[in-house]
């Protein structure tokens, strides 16, 4: 069965052949003339953590695709002891074409991957976020015209979401830099495994974020506190207080360089309203994305199911 728990579920292959379907898919659906290909399919989204962009774009997705999802909090699907996790998953699984999960312990996605009869999707985990990551790249595509040589600068935490993009770039090649405070870098398990697995990665990390942008065709950012880290929200913000993106930042990168945003953003923290707003930011067509790649990927995904 195939899933989606980590990025490395995919080989480069499969990641432009998601690319592609949702290129095609996006084009179709502004030319009026939408595909249906998930006509009386099912997804069921479980999540345990808050979600405007993930919940919706799959559920806008699965509409657009003919199909429909249905929504549960980890409670209401009964994570929480109501019964044993391979039940649930074998449960779920059996009405539906495609599970969406989003949890605190990747652990329990992992799990789920083991006991599911059809393919689970990771909408985010405390490490990893890789349906952000493939928006992220259909996205710099989208705005660069090719993915080719485009560095980004991920000026932040060493989180889910830098590390789903350092995964999917040092899959495909493509150079990029995390640059953050001491002590914030990708954990070293991950690193050896990213070197492992892509042994032509060009991912780097830094803590000077003003050499780190002088090459960058993206900056891109995330909260300097993820969900579930809400009680080193202080600590982190003095910690981060010299990593905010800022149009001076911007300005001491090429002038084509582009500023993303996974969102939710805080405003006046990781980011400012400037930057946020400024002709370079292009975060509500990343987000926009979000929508269209989940086409790409839930199409993908039935069809290549077994
Ligand atoms: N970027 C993202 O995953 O947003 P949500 O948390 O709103 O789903
Ligand atoms: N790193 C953030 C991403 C939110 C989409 C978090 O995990 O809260």
């Amino acid at each position: 069965m195939k899933h989606l728990a980590t990025l490395f579920d995919l080989t480069p292959d499969d990641v432009m052949d998601i690319l592609e379907t949702a290129e095609r898919l996006k084009e179709k659906h502004f030319a009026g003339n939408p595909e249906t290909p998930l006509s009386n399919r099912v997804a069921t989204l479980v999540f345990e953590k808050p979600s405007l962009r993930t919940r919706l774009s799959f559920e806008a997705a699965m509409t657009h695709l003919g199909g429909s999802a249905s929504f549960f909090t980890g409670q209401d699907a009964g994570l929480y002891g109501r019964e044993s996790l391979p039940d649930i998953a074998r449960v779920i699984s059996g009405y539906s074409d495609v599970i969406v999960l989003r949890t605190f312990s990747q652990d329990l996605i992992d799990e789920f991957c083991t006991w599911s009869s059809c393919p689970v999707i990771n909408g985010l985990s405390d490490l990893y976020h890789p349906c952000q990551a493939l928006t992220d790249l259909f996205t710099i595509r989208e705005a660069f015209g090719s993915l080719t040589d485009e560095k980004i600068v991920f000026v932040g935490d060493g989180n889910n979401v830098s590390a789903s993009l350092a995964m999917l770039t040092s899959m495909l090649g493509l150079p990029m830099t995390l640059a953050c405070p001491p002590g914030y870098e990708l954990p070293d398990d991950f690193m050896a495994r990213l070197n492992e697995k892509c042994p032509n990665s060009q991912f780097t990390q830094t803590n000077d974020p003003i050499t780190a942008v002088k090459d960058a065709s993206i900056i891109y950012t995330d909260v300097w506190a993820s969900m579930g880290q809400e009680e080193e929200a202080e600590k982190r913000k003095k910690a981060f207080a010299d990593f905010q993106v800022t149009t001076e930042l911007l300005a001491l990168a090429p002038a084509h360089c582009r500023f993303m945003h996974d969102l939710p953003a805080k405003r006046g923290l990781e980011v400012t309203d400037k930057a946020m707003d400024g002709p370079q930011s292009i975060v509500f067509q990343q987000a926009e994305n979000r929508m269209h790649l989940a086409k790409g990927l839930l199409t993908w995904i039935v069809r290549n199911a077994h």
